[in-house]
C-alpha cells in the first residue's frame, strides 16, 4: 500500500521543451517566451498607486467572514456585470479565491464520485487535474475548425452519457480563442435542461474580445438550467496575485436556492478569500479601466502582426477573444520537433498544440502578451524556422 494516495499518482516527466527550457534558464540564456500568460510579468503600465492603495484600510484589520464573500464585494462584481448590461444579484454570488478553486467547489456541489463533467477540446490542461483531485470522471467533447471553431454537435450528443452531471464551456476559451454562439448554448442548454445537469461557464477572458467592435456575451444572465459563470481578477484586472474569483449563479429559482443553500456550507467550510482583496475589490475594479485597455490593445496588435506568417504557409486560425492564439504550421511537420528546434535554435519558447490536446497537427499556440517588440521578434523567428525546416 503506497502511503499517497493515488490521485497523486501523476507522471513527473518531463518533456523535451521543458528539460531544454530549464537549460537555458540555468544557463541564463535569454528567450523570447511566446507562452508567457502571466500580466504581471508582460510590461503593463499597471495603475501602482492605485493596486497598493487599497490596501491602506483599516477594516482590513477586522474579520468579519461572511461564507459567500462579503456583500460590498459581492455587489462590486454585480457593478462589473450591470457595466456590460447583464443585472445579477449579489445573493447569488459566491467568492473564491481563485477560478480553478471554483472549479474544484462546484465539482463539490454537483458530482459524486464515478459521475463525470464533460469540457471542450482543445481546451486548458487543468481541467483533468481539477478532475482527477476531485475523484470525478471527465470527457472532452470537441470543438473543430473549418475557418471557425464550432461546436460538434453529433459528437457532443455521444459524449453526453446520463453519469455527466455538469457541462463546462469556455467563453472565450483557452487556448482556440473561441466562443459557442447563441444556437450552440442553446443547443447544450437544452441537452442539459433535459436531463438535470448543470453549465459551467468560464468567462474569466469575458473583457477581451479580438475583434474591435465585437463584444462578448456572458451567460450570467441566466439561462433554462442551472448555471454557474465563472470569472475573476486574474484575467479581469490582471491581477492574479490577489486571488479572487467569483461565481455567479443562475437558472430556475428553486435549483439556484437549493445551489446556494450548499454553496453556502462549502464556501463556509473553508472561508478561503482573504479580507484585503475583498475589501478592494471595488476600487480595483473600478480603477483598472485602463489597465483592462491597456492588455485588450497589445492582444489584437500582437493577433493583428500573426497574418505576416501568411507568405510563409503558417495559418492564424480564427480567435475571437481571450490572451492566446493558435498557429496551423505546414502539414508534415511534427510540431514537437518544431517546438524544440525552434526553442533551440531562435530560443524562441512557444506550445505545441498537443499540450492541449489538439486532435491533429502541426499547431503551435502562442500567447498574445509579451511586449510588442518581443513578440514580433519571436513571430519573425517562427516564419524563418518554418522555412529553414519545411
Ligand atoms: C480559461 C481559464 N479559466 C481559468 C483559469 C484560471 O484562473 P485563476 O487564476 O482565476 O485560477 C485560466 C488560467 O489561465 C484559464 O485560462
Amino acid at each position: 500500500m503506497s502511503l499517497f494516495s493515488s490521485r497523486t499518482d501523476w507522471p513527473f516527466s518531463s518533456n523535451p521543451i521543458s528539460q531544454q527550457l530549464r537549460l537555458f534558464q540555468e544557463q541564463g540564456t535569454p528567450i523570447i517566451d511566446l507562452t508567457c500568460s502571466n500580466p504581471t510579468q508582460c510590461g503593463f503600465s499597471y495603475p501602482v498607486m492605485a493596486v497598493l492603495q487599497a490596501f491602506q484600510n483599516e477594516q482590513n484589520l477586522s474579520y468579519q467572514p461572511d461564507a459567500r464573500g462579503m456583500l460590498r464585494a459581492r455587489e462590486a462584481v454585480c457593478r462589473y456585470y450591470a457595466e456590460r448590461g447583464v443585472q445579477v444579484s449579489p445573493q447569488n454570488i459566491f467568492l473564491t479565491a481563485s477560478t480553478s478553486e471554483a472549479y474544484s467547489l462546484l465539482f463539490r456541489l454537483l458530482v459524486d464520485i464515478g459521475e463525470e463533467v464533460v469540457f471542450p477540446k482543445p481546451s486548458y490542461p487543468l481541467f483533468e487535474f481539477l478532475a482527477g483531485l476531485n475523484d470525478i470522471e471527465w470527457k472532452t467533447y470537441p470543438l473543430a475548425y473549418d475557418g471557425a471553431w464550432k461546436l460538434d454537435r453529433q459528437r457532443f450528443r455521444e459524449v453526453l452519457r446520463p453519469s455527466c452531471k455538469a457541462v463546462i464551456i469556455v467563453n472565450p476559451n483557452n487556448p482556440t480563442g473561441s466562443c459557442l454562439d447563441q444556437e450552440e448554448v442553446s443547443f447544450i442548454e437544452s441537452l442539459c435542461a433535459v436531463e438535470d445537469r448543470a453549465i459551467i461557464c468560464d468567462e474569466v477572458f469575458l473583457d477581451y474580445p479580438l475583434d474591435p467592435g465585437s463584444s462578448i456575451r456572458s451567460l450570467a444572465a441566466g439561462s433554462g438550467c442551472l448555471t454557474f459563470v465563472l470569472g475573476g481578477l486574474s484575467k479581469a484586472v490582471g491581477l492574479p496575485q490577489m486571488k479572487l474569483s467569483w461565481i455567479v449563479v443562475s437558472g430556475p429559482a428553486s435549483k439556484v436556492e437549493e445551489a446556494n443553500r450548499r454553496m453556502e456550507m462549502i464556501c463556509d467550510t473553508y472561508l478561503s478569500v482573504n479580507t484585503p482583496a475583498q475589501n478592494a475589490l471595488s476600487f480595483w475594479l473600478r480603477e483598472s479601466e485602463g489597465l483592462r485597455q491597456e492588455i485588450l490593445g497589445r492582444l489584437r496588435k500582437n493577433y493583428s502582426v500573426l497574418t505576416s506568417l501568411d507568405p510563409c504557409g503558417i495559418a492564424r486560425l480564427r480567435a475571437q477573444g481571450g490572451w492566446y492564439a493558435v498557429l496551423e504550421l505546414p502539414p508534415g511537420i511534427c510540431e514537437e520537433e518544431f517546438s524544440l528546434s525552434l526553442l533551440k535554435e531562435e530560443k524562441v519558447y512557444t506550445h505545441p498544440g498537443y499540450f492541449f490536446d489538439f486532435e491533429s497537427e502541426p499547431f503551435l499556440v502562442v500567447s498574445l502578451l509579451p511586449p510588442e517588440n518581443a513578440f514580433r521578434s519571436g513571430i519573425e523567428a517562427i516564419g524563418r524556422h518554418v522555412e529553414r525546416v519545411g
